[in-house]
């Protein structure tokens, strides 16, 4: 099975962003620790990281020429993008979002999440283990689904 993990705005900033929400770890440890920990296992993993809104919009229109479902960290988009919530219905894809941090016990703005509806569900306040228990996810439901 093949999954794009599919990182947002900001997220290629990790390592210098605040310790406490998101981590000491770069992106590039994580998407590391993603590979290491899913080796051995039928799930493959490809990385992508746009801090553009319509660049994430395109890689949605494209991905499932290529994958089976998607694990998305849109990052701050993930509070008020309509653009990257309809691409994410057009995709056709299962879609997990993702978050580093504890989105429901910090700002406002951030407990609002416009894409939630349209993924199939999501993950948060884990730091690392929100995207393995994603992947997780999805590799059962995909595979409950081809039965
Ligand atoms: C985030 C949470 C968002 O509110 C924030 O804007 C981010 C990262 C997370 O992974 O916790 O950039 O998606």
């Amino acid at each position: 099975m093949k999954i794009l993990v599919l990182n947002g705005v900001n997220l290629n900033m990790l390592g210098k962003r605040s310790a406490a929400h998101y981590g000491t770890f770069t992106l590039a440890e994580l998407n590391k620790k993603l590979v290491e920990h899913f080796a051995g296992t039928d799930i493959s993993l490809d990385f992508k990281q746009s801090n553009h809104e319509g660049e994430i919009v395109e890689i949605l229109h494209r991905a499932a020429d290529f994958y089976d479902a998607i694990v998305l960290n849109a990052g701050a988009y993930t509070h008020y993008s309509y653009a990257i919530r309809d691409a994410i219905e057009c995709a056709g894809l299962s879609v997990a979002e993702v978050h580093l941090s504890d989105i429901s016990t910090r700002e406002q703005f951030r407990k609002i999440s416009v894409l939630e509806e349209v993924c199939c569900v999501r993950f948060y306040g884990k730091k690392a283990d929100s995207y393995i228990e994603a992947i997780n996810w999805l590799a059962n439901f995909h595979k409950e689904n081809k039965k």
